[in-house]
């Protein structure tokens, strides 16, 4: 059995992953090969901040929910590793402001100690009026991503540096099933109207002194209001949402405005080092795609599955979507009499 999987961001990886653990040891041999034209540090999945949080006007499904869950109780399992460390996985905690009241957020059950904010925390955020505290994980992609490829690795996993025109390509090199993980680009192999970039940009700053997240939330939108994530080494300060900008340049009008929203929320930051800009494109969909699809690559149809338009919470999602391709594989395998039945 031979899986060809497009895409080595954290979806893709984490895909190989899943499969990996769940068939190795049943579809043997198990060949996976991941092939993608940009590799760690390149991919989106590395500029990201990593702070597990979902939308909080979440528009997907409940099944979107449980995939938040899974990857988080997965992601606190993996805290009582050493490993952690070298994952690039933490705990933080921080405040979500509102200025203007906001149901609760239907993670507040997943992260812990969720609460509302004291009249004497919301005096500390002038213009805001509501908000929670809660700790949540940071999962950092710059880390997280060698960490699994160096995992994937040590398991027999190849990975391939190269654009792919299309599924038949990998059909005619041998792929018995095909895994698509292409994130924002995922369009140039199936058009998808519904998929969009949704543009980001960050400024990254040393503020050692920053220990909580602070995340704003207004009427314009998701992530379209300040936000400062304190990392390992350094602060992110973000942050824009550009829904179908398909620039991935940094902005200096951008730069401007994010940093000026970000000291009033913040004023210690006017003593920040700033020490770079990143411009990411979210790939942005009503609903993340994970489905299987039978392709035609000339006379015989070759097995896909997608699992793309993980937005602006891919670090937050992806264990769980990770598994459903897992599930998804399994059907493929035992319809085509490889599952674990056949080896009874
Ligand atoms: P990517 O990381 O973009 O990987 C796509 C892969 O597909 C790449 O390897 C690429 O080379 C490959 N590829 C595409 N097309 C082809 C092709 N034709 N041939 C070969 N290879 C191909 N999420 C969170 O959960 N928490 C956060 O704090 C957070 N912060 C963010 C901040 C910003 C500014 C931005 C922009 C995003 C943020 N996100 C965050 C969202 C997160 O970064 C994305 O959801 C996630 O990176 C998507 O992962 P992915 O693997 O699908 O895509
Ligand atoms: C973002 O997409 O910019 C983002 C996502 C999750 C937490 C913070 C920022």
């Amino acid at each position: 059995m031979r899986v060809a999987i497009i895409g080595a961001g954290v979806i893709g990886l984490s895909t190989a992953q899943s499969i990996y653990e769940q068939y190795h040891s049943i579809a043997t041999p198990l060949i996976i090969e991941v092939y993608a034209d940009y590799f760690t540090p390149l991919t989106t999945s590395d500029g990201a901040a990593g702070l597990w949080q979902p939308y909080l006007n979440a528009k997907g499904s409940l099944q979107e929910m449980e995939w938040n869950k899974q990857t988080f109780d997965y992601l606190v399992n993996c805290l009582r590793s050493p490993e952690c460390v070298k994952m690039g996985l933490f705990l933080q905690s921080g405040y979500n402001l509102c200025t203007e009241p906001m149901p609760e957020p239907s993670f507040k059950d997943i992260v812990l100690g969720f609460r509302c904010l004291t009249e004497r925390e919301i005096k500390m955020f002038p213009g805001y009026s509501h908000g929670w505290f809660n700790t949540a994980l940071i999962l950092e992609g710059k880390t997280y991503l060698p960490w699994l490829m160096d995992w994937l690795r040590e398991r027999g996993v190849k990975f391939y540096q190269r654009k792919i025109g299309s599924f038949t390509e990998l059909s005619k090199n041998g792929a018995d099933v095909i895994i698509n993980c292409s994130g924002v680009r995922s369009g140039d192999l199936q058009p998808d109207p519904e998929l969009q970039p949704g543009r980001g940009q960050i400024i990254k700053v040393e503020a050692p002194w920053l220990k909580h997240w602070i995340l704003t939330h207004n009427t314009k939108g998701v992530y379209n209001s300040p936000y400062i994530i304190p990392g390992s080494r350094f602060v992110t300060v973000g942050g824009l949402f550009q829904l179908g900008n398909w620039n991935n340049h940094n902005d200096s009008t951008d730069h401007k405005d994010i940093w000026e929203k970000a000291c009033q929320l913040e004023p210690s930051l006017r003593h920040a080092k700033i020490v770079g800009d990143w411009t990411g494109l979210r790939p942005t969909r009503i609903k993340v795609r994970l489905e299987r699809e039978a392709i035609l690559c000339g006379a015989t149809a070759v097995e896909v599955i997608h699992n793309y338009g993980h937005g602006g919470f891919g670090l937050t999602i992806f264990r769980g979507c990770a598994q459903e391709v897992a599930n998804l594989f399994g059907q493929i395998l035992k319809e085509k009499g490889m599952g674990p039945k056949a080896h009874l």
